[in-house]
């Protein structure tokens, strides 16, 4: 983000914005008055998402899964920051399809893209449905502006694209809708992440209610030093060090051959007690709140307590207790 520090009008730009999305009155991304707004918005909660794209990419990569679609969909393009994330992510890629209720973002993520990647075809598109066959489909903080109608067309035309990756913030109401999503599009697809099942989703069983499937991205080093991230966090009451998202990962059926039967994930942040963690674990028996104690499985702990412990893994258990714990990287 670089050191110059936000002028007050931006802050309050950024305030605008801000209130917008989280009052849910931005249906329509009528809120994208100028290009200005873009810029600010890309270089800031838009630049927050894409460290949660890089978390799902870097899950992706260390899976050894790359898409094979050649041609990209980015729905709900915004400034365009999935798109230019995921042309980034892998090599190959032949075209970028921009798609946004604002023509004036489809113009500046059409821009910032042609920029960034000279040898991609990019172009912007206001109907995508029909791009959208046997392509990458992004989608990236959209649910939430959608009604019905705007939300089941999406749907439908994600039926038709070849691999899906979607993130949106890591919060219940969203977290809700993606299950929605997944259960909408499980029978088509196999999924990639962050489940390692393709059975109903446990969180929809009622006593897991005030459950939700999120996790946390890293906020990079450098961000946590700048003073323009210090300031941004400081006047926008953000909290910088923690980014919950929530994601799907899906390809289309018979293309997947990673096996990952017998293997839990790790859902949001366990809780660091006295002796021991609990851990919030899915896997097709559903999910299930554990406990990692720290004289069991010592190495888990200590990666628990960095924030570094793998979202994949074997349990061992008795009962509710986790007596051992392969992460899925080392398992093979
Ligand atoms: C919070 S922004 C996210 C932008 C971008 N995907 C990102 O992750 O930074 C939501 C975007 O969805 C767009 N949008 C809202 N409703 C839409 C719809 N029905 N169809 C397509 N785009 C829509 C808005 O114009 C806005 O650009």
């Amino acid at each position: 983000m670089g050191n110059a520090i936000f002028t007050k009008p931006e802050l309050a730009a950024l305030a605008a914005l801000r209130a917008r999305f989280l009052d849910g009155s931005c249906a329509g991304g009528g809120y994208w008055k100028s290009e200005n707004d873009l810029a600010l918005y890309d270089a800031s909660f838009g630049e927050r998402i894409g460290w949660k794209w890089d978390a799902v990419l870097g899950e992706l990569h260390a899976r050894g899964w790359r898409p094979a679609a050649k041609n990209i969909v980015d729905w709900g393009c915004g400034s365009g920051i999935a798109g230019r994330r995921v042309v980034g992510a892998w090599e190959g890629f032949e075209s970028l399809t921009l798609t946004d209720v604002s023509a004036n973002a489809m113009r500046f993520a059409e821009a910032r893209a042609r920029e960034n990647f000279p040898k991609v075809r990019v172009r912007m598109k206001a109907d995508a449905a029909d791009a959208v066959a046997g392509s990458l489909l992004l989608v990236s903080h959209v649910l939430n502006e959608m009604d019905d109608d705007a939300a089941h067309r999406l749907i439908a035309a994600a039926r038709r694209a070849e691999e899906i990756i979607w993130v949106e913030a890591g919060t219940h109401a969203d977290s809700r809708r993606l299950i929605f999503v997944r259960e909408k599009l499980r029978g088509e697809f196999d999924i990639i992440a962050p489940c390692t099942h393709a059975a109903r989703c446990g969180m929809l069983a009622p006593e897991n209610a005030a459950h939700w499937c999120h996790h946390f991205a890293r906020v990079p080093s450098e961000a946590s030093r700048d003073a323009r991230w210090a300031q941004f966090g400081r006047e926008l009451g953000i909290d910088m060090g923690t980014l919950p998202y929530s994601f799907l990962v899906l390809t289309r059926r018979g293309t997947d051959t990673a096996d990952m039967r017998g293997f839990s994930r790790i859902i949001g942040r366990p809780r660091d007690e006295k002796g021991h963690f609990d851990v919030l674990s899915c896997s097709e028996a559903g999910v299930e709140e554990l406990m990692a104690q720290k004289r069991d499985v010592p190495e888990l702990a200590k990666q628990l307590r960095k924030g570094r412990a793998a979202a994949v893994q074997r349990w061992t258990r008795e009962g509710r207790r986790i007596t051992g714990a392969t992460p899925h990287d080392s398992a093979d």
